[in-house]
């Protein structure tokens, strides 16, 4: 039976709950002879905090290191509000991303059979929807230096500066992955960024436009950051592949999964260039949503996106791409039958608490497997 080693962070307010439902497929994965997947579990976030004093413990981050690939629940809530700012749970993350060299954040979004009614986007406006964003994980104004709170020592007025830089292999080994994704999707790439406004944005265009020539097979177009706001309400099933910045990144994928009704049903993969004992790309795995505190510890979350980043982990950094295609219907199948978690339910309407809904994604995968 093949064998992988996996760090698994369930961290803050749901992410243990549903880390419970990736589980159980992981279970189900070893009992059918498939694949065994040694786990390690450690905490991180404000439960890391709690326990150890820091988000994330060197342990862990060696273990993580090591590992053939990671997975993790969510970071963070109002528990740890307080805490200084360098020991915030969300560094614990930021952390991660960078040690692990995962430059590449990929956030697919399409819309679900039978789920269309639930987008706050007119139903006809989301027929057919499937993009894929790709944002940059490990740079730009998240980690560029000069960066903090300081007081200019002539006018003594105090100030706070974040720098967005992009050098060049950064943005070109984001721009490479980016093409070669969309040669083996519908083959279109938009490029988002401020040309018109910020230099780094032209300069990150400019090296896209020369890593393009190497992928005449692919269609690229540039749009700015304010036009895409606006493009992924008013006509999503337009985008294939979208490549653009950490920050600008982080801003469209929460508006893009929103359009789906629920940003608890997409799942997200990082990845770099760094290759695991099986000779595929080491990942970081997690569902786009975040702790969601005030529904934790209630069997309310849902589980598709974890379930699904499992499913992205099973293709992208264990080779196991027909398992990931298995997984990922089982989730599109029992979203199809109707049934639901409370997130998808309408106000009266009987839902399926977090683990009946992995019972039945379980269920569904059983019989897929065969
Ligand atoms: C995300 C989150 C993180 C980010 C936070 C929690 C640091 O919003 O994964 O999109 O800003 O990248
Ligand atoms: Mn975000």
């Amino acid at each position: 039976m093949k064998r992988a080693r996996l760090v698994a962070f369930p961290g803050d307010g749901i992410g243990p709950e549903v880390m419970e439902e990736g589980f159980r497929i992981i279970s189900l994965l070893k009992e059918s002879g498939l694949i065994e997947l040694e786990v390690q579990t450690f905490p991180v976030g404000g439960a890391s905090l709690d326990r150890f004093g820091v988000p994330l413990t060197q342990e862990a981050l060696d273990a993580a290191l090591k590992a053939d690939a990671v997975l993790l629940g969510a970071i963070g809530g109002p528990k740890w509000d307080k805490v200084e700012f360098a020991l915030r749970p969300e560094t614990a993350l930021l952390e991660l991303r960078k040690s692990l060299e995962v430059f590449c954040n990929l956030r697919p979004v399409k819309v679900f059979a039978g789920l269309e009614s639930l987008s706050p986007v007119k139903e006809g406006r989301i027929l057919g929807v499937d993009l894929l964003l790709v944002r940059e994980l490990t740079s730009g104004l998240y980690f560029g230096a000069p960066k903090g709170i300081f007081t200019d020592p002539e006018t003594n007025e105090p100030y706070g500066i974040n720098t967005l830089v992009y050098r060049k292999h950064e943005v070109e080994r984001l721009a490479k992955l980016g093409f070669e994704l969309a040669l083996a999707r519908r083959g279109k790439v938009t490029n988002v960024d401020k040309a018109n406004v910020l230099e780094s944005s032209r300069f990150w265009r400019g090296v896209v436009e020369e890593v393009h020539a190497s992928f005449r097979g692919v269609a690229l177009d540039h749009l700015l950051v304010d036009a895409a706001a606006m493009r992924i309400i008013l006509s999503p099933s337009q985008f294939d592949v979208l490549i653009t910045t950490n920050m600008f990144g982080d801003i469209l994928t929460d508006e893009a999964a929103c359009i789906v009704g629920s940003i608890g049903l997409l799942p997200s993969a990082s990845l770099g260039e760094r290759l695991n004992t099986l000779g595929e790309r080491s990942g970081f795995y997690e569902p786009i949503h975040g702790s969601a505190p005030d529904i934790a510890g209630k069997g309310l979350a849902n589980p598709s996106a974890m379930i699904l980043s499992v499913a992205m982990m099973l293709e992208m950094s264990l080779g196991e791409a027909s398992l990931a295609k298995k997984l990922a219907g089982s989730v599109e199948l029992v979203l199809k039958e109707g049934r639901r978690t409370k997130d998808l339910a309408s106000d009266n309407e009987a839902y399926l608490k977090t683990s009946e809904f992995g019972e039945n994604v379980e269920h569904a995968f059983r019989k897929a497997l065969g």
